[in-house]
Order: C-alpha cells, then structure tokens, then sequence
C-alpha cells in the first residue's frame, strides 16, 4: 500500500458560457479519467452581454440548477475567464533568478503592457521552458485580468456554496484538453487550430507541439444558425433552438440552413487563418478542430471539410473518459463540454 501518494482533489470544471453552464468533474487519474458527474444548463437571456455577467442572480440560479443536475459532491471548482477579457504575454527571464525576483520584475515589465491602473488587474504568470532565442533565459507566460471580472466569478462560484480553486483562461483548458488526446509533431510540422464556436462570437487558436501560438476572436457564433432558422423557418428564437436540438429538422434543413451555415463557417475560418498566417511563417496548418455546442450539428465537420480543403474535425473531450453517469446522453453534447472538461482536468495528478 502507498501511503504517501498525493490524492488529487476533485474540481468541478465550470464553464459559464454566454448562452449555458457546463459542468463537468473528473476523477481518476490523467491517464484514465473518470466523468463522475455533468451537465449542461441553458442561461435565460438578459445574463451576459458582451460576454460579461449583467444579471447575477439568472446565472447564479442556472449554475445551481446545474450543480443539482449534475449531482456533483466536489467542494473545489475552476472557472475560466474568456481570453477576450485577458492579456498575455510571453516574456524572457533569467533562468537563475529566484521566485520572489521574477515576481518583482515582473509586476514592474507589466506596467509597460497593461493598459490599466495596476491595481485593479489579477497578474500571474508560469514558467514555460528555456527560452529558444537566449539559452540563459527562461520564457514566462504572463496573463493579466481585470480583478472585477475575477471578483464576479468568485462571488458566484463562492455563493453557490464551492471554492473557487482555480481561475484559468479558456484557451489555456482547450489547449490541456487537446494535448491530453493528441501529440502533436509527431505526423505533421503544421500547428493544428481549434475554433470554439460559441453563441455570438468564435476563437481561434493555433497550437504547435508545445505552445499556443496565435488567438483571436471573432464575431459569428451559433446565433447566425438561430438566425438563419427563423428566417427559414418564420420562427422565434426558441422554437429555433427546439429545431437545432430536435432529433428531426425539417426536410429541407441541409441545404435551406445547414449549407449557408456551413458556408457562412468557412469564411469565418478562412478568414480567421488568414490572419494567423500573416502574423507567422506558417502557410498550412495540420487540421481544424472544431468545438462547442453547436458542433453536435450531425455532418458539419464533413461539409466543412470538403468546402475549407483541410481536415476538420469535432473535438470529443470524453473520448478517452470512463463516463459513469448518463453516458447515452453525454455523446451529443459532448462537443459543448470541452471547456469544461479541460478545466476539471487540473485537478487530476
Ligand atoms: N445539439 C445541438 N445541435 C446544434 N446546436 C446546438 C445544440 N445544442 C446547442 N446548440 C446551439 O449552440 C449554441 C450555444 O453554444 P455554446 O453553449 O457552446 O455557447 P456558449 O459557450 O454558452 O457561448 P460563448 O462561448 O459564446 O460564451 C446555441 O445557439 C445552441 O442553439
Ligand atoms: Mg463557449
């Protein structure tokens, strides 16, 4: 018997997204995680505009109803703030300085870069590895983040009866969520891209085989699919969602909807790379990742592989998970639960 084995402690990974809550614990181990508990619960409107809380209460009581949804015991959470709201900035350090010296400089090289009162940001930061461009130095990440939208999700996280372990960055658990599945450089010296699609805007970001290399946001999400279906369709908005949930869409759904949808998507990728490539030496990529809710959507990787020339994916987060609880249902939203997922994954040794 190991008596000293470090127990991990389990983290709810909670993703407070614009349009739903998603839940998710873990338990296990990295190696063979464990789904114990999720859920998904949709917020009413009038919660979040410009993807920041305006309505405490309808998200606070959403995420109750999520945490009793998904039956989780855990006493730990980790939330993420949306990269939009974050700077980053890789920075070169001395490799033989001392933890309390990068500190120092570091809060002093941050005031070049953060366009507001020092007080009022969450700094921190994490050594990545020796530096490529000087072997004396280290390079550090360095994220800052306006304390009140941190203070919003405390308040939240710590009225719902948990304490908020963690507060990471959305790209940062989409990344931990893809390297658990994948290696990257072993097939291929192009970087992959993973765009989440989210209710009113989209994310880029390009990883190589061990960093992030590019972010970017864009305007277009899933509301253009709502869109497109009321007008199709002379619904309202609800009745559009009951249509994109329903396991039979109307007849014409492929080519009245899907098809400019999925046009409507290319562009936006397109467009989105083109950005990153005139930013990099890169001119390909390996493939795309897509993820969110809306990725359920059944052959929308497929007709966007065909239309884009490159290899499209949806990214499944449980695929190497021992789900334990509604496993039926998990499999249609599992799209939706990346964030999640990737969040609730720090807690596992
Ligand atoms: N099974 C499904 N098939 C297709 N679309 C779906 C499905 N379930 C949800 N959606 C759509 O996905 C959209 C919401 O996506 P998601 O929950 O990923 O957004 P969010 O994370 O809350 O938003 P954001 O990331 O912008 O803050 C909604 O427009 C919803 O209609
Ligand atoms: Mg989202």
């Amino acid at each position: 018997m190991k008596l000293f084995t470090k127990k991990s402690k389990a983290v709810v990974g909670i993703d407070i997204g614009t349009h739903s809550i998603k839940l998710v614990e873990l338990a296990g181990s990295k190696a063979n995680p464990k789904v114990v508990a999720w859920s998904i619960i949709p917020l009413p409107a009038g919660a979040f505009s410009e993807n920041a809380i305006t309505n405490p209460e309808l998200v606070a009581d959403a995420l109750n109803e999520a945490i009793l949804k998904s039956g989780t015991k855990a006493e730990a959470a980790a939330v993420a703030v949306s990269s939009s709201h974050a700077i980053t900035k890789v920075l070169g350090m001395p490799s033989e300085i001392s933890e309390f010296e990068m500190e120092e400089q570091i809060s002093i090289e941050a005031l070049h870069f953060i366009p507001y009162p020092i007080d009022e940001v969450n700094l921190d930061f994490e050594v990545i590895g020796p530096s490529a461009s000087n072997d004396q130095e280290n390079d550090v990440l360095l994220v800052a983040c306006r304390r009140s939208i941190v203070d919003d999700y405390i308040d939240l996280i710590e009225g719902s009866g948990m304490a908020l372990e963690y507060v990471d960055i959305d790209t940062y658990a989409l990344e931990r969520v893809y390297r658990s599945q994948n290696t990257l450089g072993s097939n291929s010296d192009e970087p992959v891209a993973v765009f989440d699609i989210g209710s009113s805007s989209s994310h880029l970001m390009v990883l190589d085989d061990n960093r992030v290399l590019y972010s970017r946001h864009q305007n277009f999400g899933a509301a253009q699919l709502i869109k497109l279906i009321r007008k199709e369709y002379g619904v309202s908005a609800d009745e559009a969602e009951e249509i994109l949930a329903s396991s039979q869409p109307p007849g014409d759904f492929l080519t009245a909807v899907q098809e400019p949808y999925v046009e409507m998507l290319r562009q936006e990728v397109s467009r989105a790379l083109q950005f990153f490539y005139s930013s990099s030496s890169f001119s390909n990529i390996d493939s795309v990742v897509l993820t969110g809710a809306s990725c359920a959507l059944a052959g929308l990787a497929g007709d966007l592989e065909v239309k884009l020339r490159s290899k499209v994916t949806v990214m499944n987060p449980v695929a190497n998970a021992n789900v334990q609880t509604r496993r039926e249902a998990i499999a249609a939203a599992s799209p939706a639960l990346a964030i999640a997922y990737g969040l609730s994954l720090r807690g596992l040794n």
